[in-house]
């Protein structure tokens, strides 16, 4: 059997991309005596442009460890999929054409929400499509992990485990700020597994009287420092009641950085305390999956080659209760899987003295 396949990256990057492209591949040329990938450039862009290149078995050898994305990827709103660009082109139609000339039997689409909004769209615009859950996030709805997410726990963990002994020398607080607009997975858990005093989450608004207190009542039993693992989407009690559009406006006016630098200046106001704010950023995606995310990646990218040579499409492949299930794109694209306030781990951290500001 032949079968041809077109393949692209979209999105924020992260850690194990290539290495579900490389378990994609390597399930199907196990499998076919004969197999065309064809890889798009820079995600969506190089779909609706025809920006690709026919790759070979070797592009996909020694990229299991590689961070990033051999294709590249790029940001391409779902919201403008239907808008023309600059030249008035309609990028559906585009998309649709460059996989009709190529005569793909399939498209294999890597990313995460807004990626698998469109993959969802070109599925109902009579195109077989597979999607494979990429984010650091974590925050895809049908699937227990993502790829991506425990090689930035990894990195975010180790940016806290730092700061620990230097906020311990110095007597001071300490905010890391951790990547997730949204949602609060990958501070929570970096923040539970670094041993974070207080945890700031999209999820549960904090109010900065209660973080503040969460800091004195540590002074009080004699500890010197406090670590505050924050979310880039962490949100106060007051800025959680405003709707999206006046909240927006709002962080246009800010005269911080990040939430991090405001809730430093506060707690410095309130306490006296000297604070110190520390943002990994983009080193939370960079660097080599960690060997969890390999094993994920391999099993989702096989599960995605059975998929294709059954000729089953139309779904994401996800990771439930430890084993790879096909999920209809219909039912999880546009749905967001974020922490919930009242969760056994949220519990559990509370119990044993973390503070989340609430
Ligand atoms: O969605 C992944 C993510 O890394 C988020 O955690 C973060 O908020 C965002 O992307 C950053 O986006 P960009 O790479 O466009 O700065």
């Amino acid at each position: 059997m032949m079968k041809r396949i077109g393949m692209l990256t979209s999105g924020g990057d992260c850690q194990a991309l290539n290495a579900a492209m490389r378990g994609v591949v390597k399930s199907l040329s196990s499998n076919l005596n004969e197999l065309e990938v064809y890889g798009f450039y820079e995600g969506y862009k190089g779909l609706i442009y025809g920006n690709y290149r026919l790759l070979t078995a070797k592009d996909f050898s020694g990229i299991l460890t590689m961070g990033g994305t051999i294709l590249g990827t790029s940001r391409q709103p779902f919201k403008l999929m239907r808008t023309p660009d600059e030249n008035g082109l309609d990028k559906v139609e585009a998309m649709k054409h460059t996989y009709h000339k190529l005569r793909l039997d399939c498209l294999v689409i890597l990313g995460g929400n807004g990626t698998q909004k469109t993959a969802n769209l070109l599925r109902e615009e009579g195109l077989n499509i597979i999607h494979l859950p990429k984010t650091i996030d974590n925050d895809i709805w049908g699937t227990d992990v993502t790829f991506g997410f425990q090689s930035a726990i990894n990195i975010a963990t180790e940016a806290i485990d730092c700061i620990h002994t230097t906020a311990a020398s110095h007597n001071r607080v300490f905010i890391v700020e951790v990547m997730g607009h949204k949602v609060g997975w990958l501070t929570l858990y970096a923040g539970v597994a670094a041993g974070a005093d207080i945890i700031l989450l999209p999820e549960i608004p904090y109010d900065i009287e209660k973080v503040v207190k969460a800091i004195q009542k540590r002074s009080q039993a004699g500890k010197g420092f406090t670590i505050l693992a924050v979310a880039e989407g962490a949100i106060s009690k007051e800025d959680a009641k405003l709707s999206k559009k006046e909240y927006k406006e709002k962080l246009k006016k800010r005269k911080y950085p990040s939430v991090s630098y405001e809730i430093a200046a506060r707690i410095q106001e309130r306490t006296g305390s000297e604070v110190r704010v520390t943002v990994p950023g983009h080193t939370q995606r960079g660097g080599s999956p960690c060997p969890y995310d390999r094993v994920l990646c391999t099993r989702l990218g096989a599960a995605a080659g059975k998929l294709i040579l059954k000729e089953d499409y139309g779904y994401m492949v996800g990771m439930i209760n430890g084993e790879t299930k096909k999920v209809p794109l219909e039912e999880v694209a546009g749905k967001l899987k974020m922490v919930e306030p009242d969760s056994k781990m949220v519990q559990e951290a509370k119990l044993i003295g973390i503070s989340f500001g609430d």
